[in-house]
């Protein structure tokens, strides 16, 4: 059973991205798993914070990434960015430098949003950033006027980004 380590960088309580990570089990090929990985307890990167006085949230989410067959990134755009959650998500576990637990792992990147531009922004610049800290990034997933491809139950109801997010799930296989 492979698992893949999805991570919301909104904590919004109906987040788009959080109701796409709910999703993507029923998408799944056999025998993957999708879990998310609950980010409300990881604090701000700190230096300050490594070693032996790494936060259990941090320790938890490293060693969650360590094992991990695949990353997916649910990235909101935030200012034609990345959310600050994204970031920190990032700086976390790509610490200590050239050893950090996300190196090496593939990586999907997800980005939806209410308005025209789909998320491009963000998913494009994660995509250039990530291959510098030694990952591969699969797969890349955009939708917008993403209020209209859901139902109020989460279930997506766009066959394009169905088959778009099937594709991308198959490319960890
Ligand atoms: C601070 C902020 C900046 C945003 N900037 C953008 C943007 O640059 N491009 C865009 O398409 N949407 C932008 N949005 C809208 C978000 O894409 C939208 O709120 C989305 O639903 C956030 O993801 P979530 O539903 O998972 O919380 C922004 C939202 C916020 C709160």
């Amino acid at each position: 059973m492979k698992t893949l380590l999805a991570f919301n960088g909104s904590t919004r309580s109906d987040s788009f991205h959080g109701r796409i990570i709910r999703a993507l089990p029923a998408l799944t090929p056999d025998a993957v798993r999708i879990a998310e990985f609950d980010l409300n307890d990881v604090p701000f990167y700190n230096q300050d914070l490594e070693g032996d006085r790494q936060p259990a949230a941090v320790v938890a989410m490293r060693a969650a990434v360590a094992e991990a067959d695949g990353i997916i990134f649910a990235a909101p755009e935030y200012n034609y960015s990345y959310s600050a959650l994204t970031k920190n998500t990032i700086d976390w576990i790509t610490r200590p430098m050239g050893a950090g637990a996300l190196r090496g792992k593939k990586v999907m990147v997800i980005s939806v949003t209410p308005g025209p531009g789909a998320g491009r922004k963000v998913t494009s610049t994660i995509a250039e950033i990530l291959p510098f800290l030694g990952n591969e990034v699969i797969s890349v997933v955009n939708a917008a006027a993403i209020h209209e491809k859901m139902d109020a139950n989460g279930r997506i109801t766009d066959d394009d980004l169905t088959s778009a997010l099937r594709a991308g799930l198959a490319a960890f296989s």
